[in-house]
């Protein structure tokens, strides 16, 4: 007997009236018209079955901090790093995991069920690595989190000298943390973010690490760390393990240069992340008018065969003060500010939130495929387009085959003036 019987549902891929069959927590088979005796047999009534979302990119060390110690008043980067400048010497491990044991709940409810989260190793207690690597353990049964050593001031920037930061990474590193992150376009010099890339490079490849940078977080078309970042991936070996992350200065460089560049990039299979709520809040900033958008060039990239994810980034932390953990709302943002409104780059949006940061992460099991981990989530919409348009309610969402969240179908009731009251899903 089958522990799950899902019938009647729509995949992503367009797919309808499809079954899909559980056993011990694996997906054992998917086709139309299955019968079969089950413990649980549940109707789709034709809603979108997707397999979980995924973010690529996100701080859960910063995340739920809004109003700590104040909040941002202007809303911008630069207030933002000195907020968290003033806020980390009051964390304490216990509030911080408090505060993204939050998160993970808000993320399962949002059928979120895997984020990669960059930690700050720049404080010598490495009180955060501590605190998300005992979050990472407790959430496991349920979230699937990585977490990257991200060296947010710079890790040639270190008040004791430029050995300083990187020795954070690497007890960051030893303590069990999983991917080698960096921040090149915030080191001193283009030279030293050159640098920087090449040393945190080769500490990934002695170590078999994956990378994931902050790269070329900037509105300067002149910030090209990517650049190195393609070319040290190359020349260590790293192709298929290197993500750049941000990489908005790609908006703002000439046309000529990006030509060459993607090339570079597609040649050593970097993955990149971009993170559009974010971008498009904190990017132009300096701009009067016409202002750029400053994310980066994803049509572009995913035609020339780069795999690119989009990214949460923050949720209510200095940086940005909304969000809710809901991956529906970043393709929504990123399908805007990237113009993706054909048929295809719609659908391309929801990939982005799906699929893409699944490869990024690397994570074993993922897809909606016999043999493939039980974990998906049934949408309160017919398609990705709708559930990208609707922000779709999530109806409910499961790991390995257990309801791990469910929310009821979102409904109203019209009262009009002259006509029959009427409830149901109007949209
Ligand atoms: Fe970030």
């Amino acid at each position: 007997m089958l522990d799950l019987l899902i019938q009647n549902a729509t995949l992503p891929d367009g797919r309808s009236a499809m079954c899909v069959a559980v056993q011990d927590g694996k997906i054992t088979e998917v086709r139309p018209g299955m019968r079969a005796p089950a413990r649980e047999t549940l109707d789709a009534g034709g809603m979108l079955l997707s397999s979980p979302f995924v973010d690529a990119h996100f701080h859960m060390d910063a995340t739920l901090s809004y109003g700590l110690p104040r909040v941002n008043q202007s809303g911008t980067l630069l207030e933002g790093i000195a907020l968290w400048g003033e806020l980390k010497p009051l964390l304490t491990q216990e509030a911080l995991m408090e505060r993204a044991l939050a998160y993970c709940d808000w993320a399962v409810a949002k059928g979120l069920l895997a984020i990669r989260t960059h930690v700050d190793v720049c404080d010598p207690r490495l009180l955060a690595v501590e605190a998300l690597l005992e979050v990472k353990k407790r959430v496991a049964p349920y979230l699937d989190m990585q977490l990257v050593a991200f060296p947010q001031d710079g890790v040639l920037r270190g008040p004791q000298g430029a050995q300083q930061h990187l020795d954070s990474v690497k007890r960051a590193l030893d303590k069990g943390v999983d991917v080698v992150g960096g921040i090149p376009h915030f080191e001193r010099t283009m030279a030293d973010g050159a640098l920087s890339v090449k040393l945190l490079c080769e500490l990934a490849a002695q170590r078999g690490l994956m990378v994931d940078m902050h790269c070329d977080e900037s509105d300067d078309p002149l910030s090209r760390h990517v650049e190195t970042l393609a070319f040290e991936t190359q020349r260590l070996g790293l192709q298929g393990r290197v993500t750049g992350s941000h990489l908005t200065s790609m908006h703002s460089m000439d046309n000529y240069y990006v030509g060459k560049l993607v090339a570079l990039m597609a040649e050593a299979q970097l993955d990149v992340v971009a993170n559009p709520l974010v971008n498009i809040t904190l990017q132009g900033r300096h701009d009067t008018y016409p202002k750029r958008r400053g994310m980066t060039r994803v049509p572009e990239l995913l035609a020339a065969g780069i795999n690119v994810a989009f990214g949460h980034d923050c949720v209510m932390d200095p940086w940005y003060s909304l969000g809710c953990g809901d991956m529906l709302e970043v393709a929504h943002m990123g399908l805007h500010v990237a113009q993706m409104t054909s048929q295809a780059a719609m659908r391309q949006c929801f990939d982005a939130v799906t699929r893409n940061p699944a490869r990024i992460l690397g994570l074993p099991g993922y897809g909606l495929e016999a043999g493939c981990s039980a974990d998906f989530v049934l949408l309160q919409a017919r398609d990705p387009v709708e559930a990208i348009r609707l922000r779709a309610t999530r109806l409910k969402v499961f790991k390995r085959g257990k309801l791990i969240a469910a929310s009821p179908a979102a409904n109203s009731t019209l009262h009009l003036p002259g006509r029959p009251a009427q409830t149901g899903f109007m949209n």
